[in-house]
């Protein structure tokens, strides 16, 4: 099963074409080197997923956010560096929590090893992504404080579920903005601020980032249910075998149908019960209602780009929320 490539956004203006690829390219460098350790096994583990691939959506968005100030300013390539270990090292833990054996078309980590190894190489990012953050002042150690803290209370509230008489829908959504929405958000937000762009396009620029983010993870969900594992990097009904209960399925449960499906979906699906759930899933209404809410959020999104300096990236944000939603299926 192979990864699924960096984002191949369409960028239209030659020099932005050429500023975000030689972005990419340093970032990519500085990311393998901040991963060295004196010991061969951690840097091993460390490097794991890093070469296995990622899309570096984040990294792209802070680039894409950079060039509204000073692109070249020197926090910039660190500090996608800095989102980018953050998202790494969470997805290790992730994949320890949600018992994912697949991830960017390779082994997780707790598969290839085990959750002991997975779940300190994790740590081991945060640290690093914490060392390089020193240098970049009190103003990123906040953002990035409180990005990582709304990150984890999301991942919390995600297994916790919805409390007594909460909308499980509304519950959902504000999971999502914390967890994936939130660290999205901290990449426009970065990008901004390194490169000294004015406070009105950082907040627009974190505005929007955050209403992508969400609408990310929508789209994430989706394939969950939709993609085959080739497509994806990853293993299709994860979420369902988990029990974590995404949009779709939620809307599955909220349409008061007693059926198969509804029964399927009542709890963890069984590992002999997913391939008939995923097939049953995919016909439902609550795919495309599902569709419907992730296209609301990309349209937030872009009201706040609409607002920015009629520059390249303001084009290349708005071709972005294209990718997002064409993503999705
Ligand atoms: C996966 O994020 C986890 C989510 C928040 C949806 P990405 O889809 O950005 O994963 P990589 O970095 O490309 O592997
Ligand atoms: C990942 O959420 C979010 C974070 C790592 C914070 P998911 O569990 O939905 O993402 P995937 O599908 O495993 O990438
Ligand atoms: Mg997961
Ligand atoms: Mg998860």
């Amino acid at each position: 099963m192979s990864a699924p490539p960096v984002v191949d956004l369409p960028i239209e203006d030659e020099r932005l074409a050429q500023d975000v690829a030689n972005g990419l390219a340093a970032v990519e460098k500085l990311l393998r080197s901040s991963v060295e350790s004196e010991d061969a096994f951690v840097t091993e583990a460390s490097k794991h997923l890093i070469e296995a691939g990622g899309k570096r959506f984040r990294t792209l968005m802070l680039l894409l956010a950079a060039q509204f100030g000073d692109p070249s300013a020197p926090g910039v390539v660190p500090g996608a560096v800095v989102i980018e270990l953050t998202h790494l090292g969470s997805l290790y833990h992730d994949d320890v929590m949600d018992e994912a054996p697949v991830r960017r078309g390779s082994p997780s980590a707790n598969a290839r090893w085990d959750n002991t190894v997975a779940i300190l190489t994790g740590d081991y990012l945060f640290a690093q992504a914490s060392d390089i953050l020193a240098d970049l002042g009190p103003e990123l150690i906040r953002i990035q404080a409180q990005t990582f803290s709304r990150l984890v209370q999301g991942q919390i509230r995600e297994t916790v579920g919805p409390r007594e008489g909460e909308d499980p829908v509304s519950h959902y959504l504000s999971v999502l903005a914390d967890k994936t929405g939130s660290l999205i958000a901290a990449s426009g937000r970065f990008g901004a601020l390194l490169s000294g762009s004015p406070a009105d396009v950082e907040e627009r620029l974190s505005r929007a980032c955050e209403a992508i983010g969400v609408a990310w993870q929508l789209g994430d969900d989706l394939l969950d249910v939709a993609s085959s594992g080739a497509q994806s990097g990853k293993t299709p009904g994860t979420d369902l075998r988990e029990g974590i209960r995404t949009l779709p399925v939620l809307y599955v449960l909220a349409s008061g149908e007693s059926s198969r499906l509804t029964s399927l979906l009542s709890g963890p699906v069984a590992e002999e019960d997913v391939e008939e759930a995923l097939t049953l899933l995919r016909a439902h209404a609550g795919m495309a209602q599902a569709r419907a809410e992730l296209t609301s959020w990309v349209d937030r999104a872009r009201n706040d780009i609409s607002g920015l300096p009629d520059i390249p990236a303001k084009d290349a944000f708005l071709a972005l929320c294209d990718y997002v939603v064409e993503r999705s299926g």
